[in-house]
């Protein structure tokens, strides 16, 4: 250590006995305890801050009595405890929790008040854990539909992405729980995760995949961000200077702390000088791997207090990334708001159930074959794997350790008595992580012909299956394989439903699929993946309690070759040589199906109620920076329900190639009684009806007339208007 830092500990130690100690003062200014705690830590506490102490914690510093922090996945709920040093579980008794819904699930109920429900109830079992920081929500973009981990995330569109990211952080870190918002940036796919290269057009970059990051930033402040293991102009995200220092920290001014994924960091200068502050995980995989180095082999370890000791990289850069730990620190664990927190309440089941019920998206309803009257039939024939399956264990991190988990199967059982009889139809391995289970084929062609056999005697067949938690289904460190369902499911809807017409298909997943069978079927339910209450949300649907009220946040093509990204070939997805290039620039999802005129199989946005709904001829009012878009929507239909009306912005023609329509604004009714009408005024920002000008690096606002699309989903426009927007 040379003379200068040893005169700057000494006098960090002799402060220490001096003045008070703001730190540890809870009310006092949160910068002022930083600043205060900063000037009496030594180098090597403040080092050792920046790194992993354990597999989920980072070091505090215990002479000064400043806390750890303590992080667990994931964004659906408490991860299981694990090992203080290594991926094996902990064998807890009192870890069991609330399985939340799946994110996507959350995104397609439209509804900000549930997404901030969520944040709330998970955020109270993280802290009831002991946890400062939840490793979610995922903000990346679904931008193929066969990423493993698209059923973390909140679609293909960064508008509806951001919106319902926002109340769910908010009310998490009022609890004390900082979210750490993952994985910034270009995580789209599991193939090659951790090498793949990332090309994009620096428009796209900002129009779509930044876009729910920097709305969580600006709109929820949320405290901390993942860095994702891919690349960006050839540097890990982790430690990537343009994209931390210069974007993150200087363009949008976020003053958290940026955690790097499990083993995403690989150097130490870049993790030094890139904008990484606290480093986890490294030299494993982040779920399998051990490793023979320690805490202090890390790249923010020792290498890194070598460089500071040597005066190659300056005090200046320790000191920021420390502020932003200790800003983490007292905002969460030396908070003295922060929420003990609970468990298993039923106030959290009851936000599970709400989100699933809200969640679920009925996507086809023939004759109104829903909701059931079950006195209708005598034998109802439940056939599929995910009737009986915990499709809250397997995926990856986001794995969960669920206290209670309503299958669909018992949830029919306890609604339908024994009406309801139960054949698996076929066989789909198990949750394993890095590989798929062997499936023989004898075996599922003996399952099928007993479902065929039991499906004459039925006059109702409900088919639950869809993807599962399996390694190259909706699992992380892998993506599907293929557009279809797997495990034979395709030739067996048919086949089921060529037996039986009274045939309803309920499938689960985080991504869309095929379907070959969708003519033949009465119905079909989109349901995600519903966690601890699934069955019961579920029936609560299918009876007809709960009017479904659920619409698509990612469209669902007909055929894999449909989606914008495939006709370029390989380069465009998995990518080539580990580089992968976003060719179809800002058209991804909707924004290439409504530009170009491709039909999808279900659009963005849509969801069939048991109700219907009629709107109003919406008004548009500009003043100052902002439009307001007014319609009155009513229940034209024989039950309550709820519409998630959307808010389309057409801008006006110009030399710049853009989408027809985007996202710019949506609002979820109340629960609209029959005949009941409800107005809605929605508020768009006219900063929101930019574009990213690549000559100018900036964003800028065209003048001109803008039309406002509103509808029911994007293709299912009810009225529109416009208005004229200037600069
Ligand atoms: C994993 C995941 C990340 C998770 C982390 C800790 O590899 O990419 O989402 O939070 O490591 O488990």
């Amino acid at each position: 250590m040379n003379k200068k830092h040893l005169l700057t500990s000494l006098i960090a130690l002799m402060s220490m006995s001096v003045n008070a100690q703001v730190y540890l003062d809870p009310n006092a200014p949160l910068e002022e305890r930083v600043k205060d705690a900063l000037s009496r830590m030594t180098t090597h506490e403040k080092v050792k801050m920046l790194h992993a102490q354990s597999k989920f914690t980072s070091a505090g510093v215990p002479r000064l009595g400043i806390r750890q922090l303590n992080m667990d996945d994931g964004p659906h709920g408490v991860r299981e405890e694990l090992e203080w040093n290594t991926w094996s579980p902990a064998k807890w008794t009192n870890d069991s929790i609330v399985a939340f819904p799946s994110l996507t699930c959350l995104a397609s109920t439209w509804n900000r008040d549930l997404s901030e429900a969520y944040g709330d109830a998970v955020s109270e079992e993280f802290a009831f854990r002991g946890k400062d920081i939840m490793l979610g929500p995922g903000a990346n973009i679904a931008r193929t539909p066969l990423n493993g981990r698209a059923f973390e995330y909140m679609g293909e569109d960064p508008f509806l992405a951001g919106e319902m990211l926002v109340p769910y952080i908010k009310a998490a870190q009022a609890n004390g729980v900082a979210c750490c918002l993952k994985h910034f940036v270009l995580n789209d796919q599991e193939i090659d995760r951790f090498t793949v290269n990332v090309n994009v057009s620096e428009r796209a970059l900002h129009e779509i995949y930044l876009a729910p990051f920097k709305r969580a930033v600006e709109k929820a402040n949320v405290w901390t961000i993942m860095g994702s293991y891919n690349l960006w102009k050839g540097v890990h995200c982790c430690h990537n200077n343009e994209l931390l220092n210069h974007i993150l920290k200087k363009d949008w001014n976020w003053d958290g702390a940026l955690i790097s994924d499990w083993g995403g960091t690989t150097n130490t200068w870049e993790a030094a000088t890139g904008g990484l502050d606290i480093e986890m995980g490294t030299y494993t995989d982040g779920k399998l791997k051990e490793s023979e180095f320690g805490y202090d082999d890390y790249y923010l370890a020792k290498p890194f207090e070598k460089l500071i000791n040597e005066g190659k990289v300056p005090m200046s850069v320790l000191d920021d990334k420390v502020s932003r730990v200790l800003r983490t620190i007292f905002r969460t664990a030396m908070n003295p708001n922060k929420v003990i927190g609970s468990q298993c309440s039923e106030a959290h089941y009851e936000t599970c159930r709400q989100i699933a019920e809200e969640g679920i998206v009925l996507l086809k309803n023939e004759k109104s074959i829903l909701p059931l009257d079950a006195s209708k039939y005598r034998k109802i024939l439940v056939v599929g794997d995910n009737a009986t399956r915990s499709l809250t264990k397997g995926g990856g991190s986001s794995e969960l350790k669920s206290l209670k988990d309503i299958s669909p199967l018992e949830a029919l059982q306890s609604a339908y008595g024994d009406k309801i009889e139960y054949v698996p139809g076929y066989y789909a391995g198990r949750a394993i992580y890095d590989r798929v289970d062997p499936i023989d084929p004898k075996k599922q062609e003996a399952l099928k012909a007993e479902a065929l056999a039991k499906a004459k005697d039925a006059d109702l067949i409900l088919f639950i299956g869809g993807l599962n938690k399996n390694h190259r289904q909706d699992c992380e460190n892998g993506d599907r394989e293929s557009y279809d369902l797997s495990y034979g499911q395709n030739e067996l809807i048919s086949e089921l439903a060529k037996i039986q017409k009274n045939t309803i298909a309920i499938i689960f997943g985080g991504n869309p699929y095929a379907m070959p069978w969708l003519d033949q079927v009465s119905a079909l339910a989109h349901c995600w993946y519903l966690g601890s209450e699934s069955g019961t949300a579920l029936v609560n649907v299918l009876s007809g309690k709960v009017c479904p009220s659920g619409k698509l946040p990612i469209t669902f093509a007909t055929k894999y070759e449909d989606f914008p990204y495939v006709k370029f070939g390989a380069e465009a997805y998995p990518g080539v040589n580990k580089q992968v290039y976003y060719k179809e620039d800002v058209f991804v999802g909707y924004r290439h199906f409504s530009t170009n005129n491709v039909k999808p199989l279900f659009p963005f946005g849509f969801g069939l109620s048991y109700t219907t709904f009629s709107y109003s001829q919406p008004t548009v009012a500009a003043s100052g920076n902002e439009v307001t878009v007014t319609v009155t929507v009513s229940n034209t239909g024989k039950v309550a329900g709820k519409e998630a009306v959307q808010i389309y912005a057409q801008a006006p023609k110009s030399d710049l190639e853009r989408p027809i329509k985007e996202l710019k604004g949506f609002a979820k009714t109340k629960l609209l009684q029959p005949g009941e009408s409800e107005t809605l005024c929605v508020t768009i920002p006219k900063e929101e009806l930019r574009y990213f000008d690549e000559s100018q690096h900036s964003w800028a606002l065209t003048s001109g007339i803008y039309t406002f699309h509103v509808g029911a989903n994007v293709n299912d426009i009810r009225g529109k208007a416009t208005a004229s927007i200037n600069k």
